[in-house]
């Protein structure tokens, strides 16, 4: 094959810094990795830049970073060998070229020190392994010794070595794979989805974290559905999402079947892609119907059900972001009032919405009901189209009402008009469930739509029903 040369990749001076330092300690050093994949396949702009060096890593990174204006902090992990230098507009990561052998029970390497060739053989797979060099000699040249360029034509996945040997070194590499295969739209070679079959119980040594990690770049791509394929197919899920995995099926009794609820939620999650780039409303869409497997239920009259299954999953989504270290955060809270809410809308989109009932679901979904909207409308897979133009054109019809409602009632984020203090003013209470039953009874009467959103109108209700209650206004 005939030599590339990308010098037109390597024109920030930063670059001519690194050469220059890698002249002077007199060692070789190549840009590697995502820079020259992403170079490569669409010339992107990479936010960090990996840079192999045979010899120290560490030694090359403080002699770059003495040469740069403001001679920036070298951050450097010893037993690693890395170091980084974070400067205005980028990150550069620095790594001694290296053999490596793994434990099987860890993923800390035995590291000793290699040629750029035994570097590239320990990557993850052949795209991530093209080097350019930023030595004097062959400045932009690419250093391709397992046809990382081929594979990015082909667009293929592929290990430099054996798969079963790069798994099992670093069991991420599966999840990487699947990742890279869902981002870039590119196939895993055979052999390597076999390997990762082989290998999935090794998934177990990774750190939740850096799995989750994955998860998230699954998700925030375009079609996350090709990466939950992969990972069903290679069996990888049940060592993750096992709740996942418990919704697929189709089950038949007595001729009645439900759907197979793995497929229609992977659906969903692509559906819901197209429309937010909202993360955490993504995962809303993957657990929405998690509560399912645990509810279902044959009856002999009505076929299937999963009665409750909202709320039932709404628990599991803290169990879950527990079990994976994810955040118990606010976002959790906002997937859990999303799998919650799931089926409100629905409910109203099947028939028809009184504004009474859209007043209730602006008031229970308050700030979120525009994007408990979104995962509803993602919710629609039904091949039907007769039946798809009625949902959708429902679901517009809502969304406007929704919009009349609130333009006229100020539902969302409902303050009572009349505070539990004037309450107690009124009637010479003390606190006691009176205010309670009095506010409440103005709370519903405005949502039934008996009274408006006004003052005027609760104070009245008010006195009403304290009057009711067998209560003396205070004179
Ligand atoms: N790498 C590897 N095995 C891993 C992680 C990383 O061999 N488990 C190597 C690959 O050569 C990779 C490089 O280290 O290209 C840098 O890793 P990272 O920054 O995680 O990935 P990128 O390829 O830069 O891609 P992205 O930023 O999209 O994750």
């Amino acid at each position: 094959m005939t030599k590339q040369n990308h010098k037109q990749a390597l024109t920030d001076p930063l670059f001519k810094k690194v050469t220059e330092a890698a002249k002077e300690l007199n060692v070789e050093c190549y840009v590697i990795g995502g820079f020259v994949r992403d170079y490569l396949l669409k010339g992107g702009r990479p936010k960090d830049i990996d840079i192999v060096v045979v010899g120290s890593g560490i030694a090359l990174a403080k002699k770059i970073a003495s040469k740069l204006p403001g001679k920036p902090k070298v951050s450097s992990f010893k037993n690693f060998g890395t170091a980084m230098i974070r400067t205005d507009h980028i990150e550069l990561e620095f790594v001694g070229a290296r053999k490596e052998s793994y434990h099987r029970d860890s993923r800390k390497p035995v590291v000793e020190d290699g040629t750029l060739e035994d570097d590239q053989k320990r990557r993850d797979f052949t795209i991530n392994a093209l080097a350019l060099s930023l030595n004097e000699a062959n400045y932009g040249d690419l250093l391709d010794p397992f046809e990382g360029v081929i594979d990015l034509k082909r667009e293929l996945i592929r290990t430099p070595l054996e798969p079963d040997i790069t798994y099992s070194d670093d069991p991420l590499r599966m999840m990487r794979a699947i990742r890279f295969a869902t981002q870039l739209g590119f196939r895993i070679d055979p052999k390597s989805l076999d390997a990762i079959s082989r290998n999935k119980e090794r998934i177990q040594i990774i750190s939740k974290e850096r799995i989750v990690e994955e998860l998230h770049k699954i998700m925030a791509s375009t079609k996350p559905s090709v990466g939950f394929s992969l990972l069903h197919k290679t069996e990888l899920l049940p060592f993750i999402l096992p709740e996942l995995v418990a919704l697929q099926g189709i089950e038949e009794i007595e001729g009645q079947r439900h759907k197979d609820n793995f497929w229609h939620t992977l659906e969903v999650v692509d559906n819901i892609c197209e429309t937010t780039d909202d993360l955490w409303l993504r995962w809303a869409a993957l657990l929405h119907d998690i509560g399912k497997a645990p509810t279902k239920k044959f009856h002999k009259k009505i076929g299937w059900t999963f009665h409750g299954h909202e709320f039932v999953g709404s628990k599991m989504v803290y169990k879950l972001f527990k079990r994976l270290k994810m955040p118990l955060n606010d976002k959790m809270k906002f997937v859990q009032k999303m799998v919650l809410m799931s089926s409100r809308p629905i409910v109203l989109a099947e028939d028809y919405a009184t504004d009474s009932a859209v007043r209730r679901l602006v008031f229970d979904a308050g700030d979120y009901v525009d994007d408990l909207m979104t995962l509803c409308e993602a919710d629609i897979t039904t091949k039907n189209p007769k039946k798809q133009r009625k949902y959708k054109n429902n679901f517009k019809m809502v969304r406007q009402k929704i919009k009349e409602v609130e333009d006229r009632d100020h539902i969302r984020n409902f303050q009572p008009p009349v505070t539990g203090e004037e309450i107690m003013k009124t009637f010479d209470l003390k606190p006691s469930k009176e205010i309670g039953i009095i506010k409440d009874t103005i709370k519903e009467a405005i949502l039934e739509g008996e009274i408006p959103n006004e003052y005027k109108a609760a104070k009245k209700l008010m006195i009403q029903k304290g009057k009711e209650l067998g209560l003396k206004i205070r004179s």
